[in-house]
Formats: structure tokens, sequence, C-alpha cells
């Protein structure tokens, strides 16, 4: 990204600036030495930091959330904003294998990158979740179902409205009695407004940032009422290097972009560069910019932000109340979404499959996968194995291993429009990824319901016992 590319004027081009910037840190890693160095500036120990996928701090933080969020095992946490993951696998040791933890964040990048860490400590969903989304619309959390809302340098990154709205939906998601440790940067006093109008400002996390008194008021609005906000004198210019300013900061090469000039590629990552047009006009050289903000602690600072939903009346000494909930309104957001779009086959096709082949052939032929899991009521399939939706992505390999030899592989749910396409469309897509060709996904239409219709009777065909 430029130094002096502007801040465009829609919220939705700088929610994609926003992205694209932080896409490329994902995309191209860190710099260790610099994500070290910020870590360290904001708290982190090293031993935090050995404890956690190297490829999930990548200097971006403001703050070291989870040191005082004293969370608990068993506790359900979010993280908004979660990058590359590290606060989430902070978290996600002290709220241990009884806990959820979920990292939200808008940059697939950023969100691919988190599960393969997770993947790297064999932390999968429901336990440690990645899921895409953005965090100034409604989040796909349910309502009263968290005990901890976390994040690290994200909130001034979001639009104006879109930081009040978010603040809403973590007071809606939190259990009573649920608490925030929010780590951001507020800014000390107006902006300039050439400062302001900076892009690699706003996404260096500087320029977007509100003012205390600002945030008291959305905090309140939010119906926090009990906001309490700590000045950690984390040394902002730790982001600081060669023309860098702020938290999505990589030295980058010297230009002579200018503010108006048409030079505005939309990244901030290691090695991205500005070549300017000949088009483009030197008004505003970067050397003014980062002369501007030669101190960035003279403008901003970080601050951790703690507050509490206030708990229910019937809640005896204001502890959270203790619910089974899911934080996930949906399982499937925690799991990519698949690219393939396998073919159907109708419910006759596949009894005459059943009718053709003897049981010992149909291993290698086909073999029928029954993907529900708590509304089995009327039967199944005869022979048809039994896998619960909600733990199939993360069993692929172990599936692979087992059908990777069986021609047909035919998935099927209640009616066959949401679980059974979804587990089919991931296992060709993995079978895709590891150019498998001797086996093909399937999806038997209609389902159960239209199995069910035709066969319920039938014994050689539906197997009446609840799996
Ligand atoms: C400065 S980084 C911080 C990452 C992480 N919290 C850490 O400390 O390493 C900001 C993150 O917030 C995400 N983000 C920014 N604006 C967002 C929005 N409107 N919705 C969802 N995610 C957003 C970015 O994609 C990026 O991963």
């Amino acid at each position: 990204m430029s130094a002096g590319a502007v801040l465009p004027s829609s919220p939705d081009e700088v929610v994609d600036a926003v992205r694209n910037a932080y896409g490329t840190v994902a995309k191209e890693g860190a710099d260790r030495a610099y994500a070290d160095t910020v870590a360290q500036a904001f708290g982190y120990t090293a031993e935090q930091l050995q404890s956690v996928p190297e490829d999930s701090h990548m200097g971006l933080s403001c703050g070291n959330p989870v040191a005082t969020a004293s969370i608990r095992e068993g506790e359900n946490v979010i993280d908004l904003g979660s990058g590359g993951g590290v606060d989430v696998f902070l978290a996600a040791a002290k709220a241990g294998p009884t806990g959820q933890v979920v990292g939200l964040d808008m940059s697939p990048d950023m969100i691919a990158l988190a599960r393969r860490n997770a993947a790297k400590r064999n932390l999968k969903p429901p336990r440690v979740s990645f899921v895409k989304t953005l965090l100034h619309e409604r989040l796909p959390i349910n309502s009263d179902s968290v005990d901890c809302v976390l994040s690290n340098c994200v909130i001034n990154l979001l639009p104006t409205e879109g930081k009040a709205n978010l603040l809403k939906e973590v007071y809606r998601v939190l259990k009573p009695g649920g608490r925030v440790v929010l780590d951001d940067i507020i800014a000390k006093k107006e902006f300039t407004e050439t400062l302001r109008v900076n892009l690699q400002a706003y996404v260096g996390c500087v320029s977007g940032a509100l003012q205390l008194h600002e945030y008291r008021e959305i905090m309140q609005n939010a119906g926090f009422q009990d906001a309490v906000f700590v000045d950690t004198k984390g040394d902002l210019n730790a982001y600081t290097q060669g023309d860098s300013i702020g938290c999505c900061a990589k030295p980058e090469p010297s230009t002579s972009c200018s503010v108006s000039s048409s030079c505005q590629p939309a990244s901030c990552g290691p090695s991205s560069s500005c070549k300017p047009t000949s088009s483009g006009t030197s008004t505003q050289s970067t050397s003014t910019i980062a002369h501007q903000v030669a101190d960035v602690n003279e403008w901003a600072a970080s601050y951790q932000i703690y507050a509490t939903k206030q708990a229910n009346a019937s809640a005896s000494d204001g502890d959270v109340v203790s619910t089974a909930v899911p934080v996930l309104e949906s399982w499937k957001d925690a799991y990519p979404t698949p690219k393939s779009s396998p073919r159907q086959i109708t419910a006759q096709e596949v009894a005459e499959l059943l009718k053709s082949a003897p049981a010992d052939r149909r291993a290698h032929d086909f073999a029928v996968i029954d993907v529900r899991r708590d509304d089995h009521a009327g039967g199944h399939v005869r022979g048809s194995y039994q896998r619960a939706a909600q733990s199939f992505y993360d069993d692929l390999p172990e599936f692979l291993e087992k059908f990777k030899e069986t021609n047909k592989v035919i998935f099927y749910c209640g009616s066959s429009s949401g679980r059974g396409p979804l587990c089919a469309a991931w296992y060709q897509d993995y079978l895709n990824e590891h150019g498998i060709g001797s086996s093909e996904a399937l999806v038997m239409a209609g389902g159960a319901k239209a199995w069910l219709a035709a066969f319920a009777g039938d014994e050689a065909l539906t197997d009446q016992e609840k799996a």
C-alpha cells in the first residue's frame, strides 16, 4: 500500500481495503523478528508465544487480553477479529476441552491461516472454531451464550456506525454476568485532515481510532454501564518501521506516492510495494505523513477496556449463569464453504444398486452415507454408514482412507437439501485436492424422506433400527 493512498469515502470500500491489507499479511506471513518485537511490546510473555503456533501472531496486536480475562475451564469465549488466532489459542488453553472458543474475522485468508494453525494443534470445533464474518453486521453467535468477549486491535478498524453496532451485538451474545476484555487503540486528540484521510494510517489501526469520550458513549449505548478504560502504556512506536504507521505495519520501499496519485494498492503486506503511475501528482509525500506520526504515542494510546453485562436479577451472587448453549448459531460456519456440486442420484437408482449388488461387492461399487444425527425416525437405507455431518469435515482424512476405492459414495440426510449435499461436496473437494479419481461423491435426491416414502415397508431395503 502506498503510504499516501487516500481513505475511500464509502464505508464498504474502507472495509474492502482493510480486508485486502490483512489478507495480504495472512498470505505472505509475518517477519518473525518484527512480530516478536510487537508481541513483547504489548505484553505477551515468551511462554505464551511459545505455546501457540508461530504463524498465529504476526505483530498485529496492541495488547494481551487473555492475560487479564481470567478465563476459566469450560467457559465460552469469542475473539473479535481473530487474525492468525493467537488469542483464540491462548484462550482455548484456559477454557480447556469443555470450553468453546470462536475466532471471528472477515478475511478469508486470515480464517484459512487460523484454521491451518488450529489443525497443527489438533484443535477442532466446537472447542476451537474460526468463522468468516463481518463484525459490523449481525454476529452469527447465539444470544446469551458467551462468557467472555475478547478483541485485540480490531474495533478501531470498523466503520464508525459498525463500531457501535458491534458493541450492541457483543452485549446481545454475552451471558448475563458475562464480560469483555477489549484491547484497542484510542485517539488522544483530533487527527489532522491529512492523517484522517491517509489509508495506511487507517489500516494501521491509528486514524480509525475513537477518542475516549466517543468510546465511552458507544459502550454505554450498547448497555455497558460499568466500562473501565485502562491506558496500558504500550509503546505504539513498536509498530513503526521504515515508512509504516500502525499495526498493519511492515517496512515498505519508500515511494513518492501521493494522496492524490492514482497509486492505491490495497495491501500492506510484507512485500507490497507501490508503483505510482505517471499521472500521480505528488501533493503529500510519504515523508510528510511519516513526519506527522513520527511519534505515534503523541496521537493515540493502547487501552484495555473491561465491562460486564448486567447479571440477571435472579442470579444470586452475580456469577455467570452456566448453561450449555452452543456459541455458534450454525455449526456449519466453522467449516469452509465447499466448491464442488456433486451429482444427484434418485432413491430408485440407489434401490437398484442395493438390489443388484451382493453385499461383498458393495464396498467397492458404492457406499451409502447417512449424515443425520438425531433424526433417524422411520429408519435408514439398509447397510448405510452413519456419520454425523457435524464432525464429518474433521473426519475427512480417515473417511478418505476408508472410501477412496469406492466408486460411488452416496450421501443423504433428512431431505438432502442441507447436510447431505454439504458433506458430499466436502468429500468431493477433498478427492479433488488429493487428485483421486477412483471415487465420486453423489447426493441421494430427496434424502430419507424420499427413500422412506418409497421403501419404508421394504425390509430388504430399509433398516428400521435407530442409528
Ligand atoms: C490488526 S489485526 C488484529 C488481529 C488479531 N486480533 C491479533 O491480535 O493478531 C485486525 C483483524 O481484524 C479483522 N477485521 C478488521 N475489520 C473487520 C471487520 N469489519 N469485520 C471482520 N473482521 C475485521 C482483520 O481482517 C484482521 O485480521
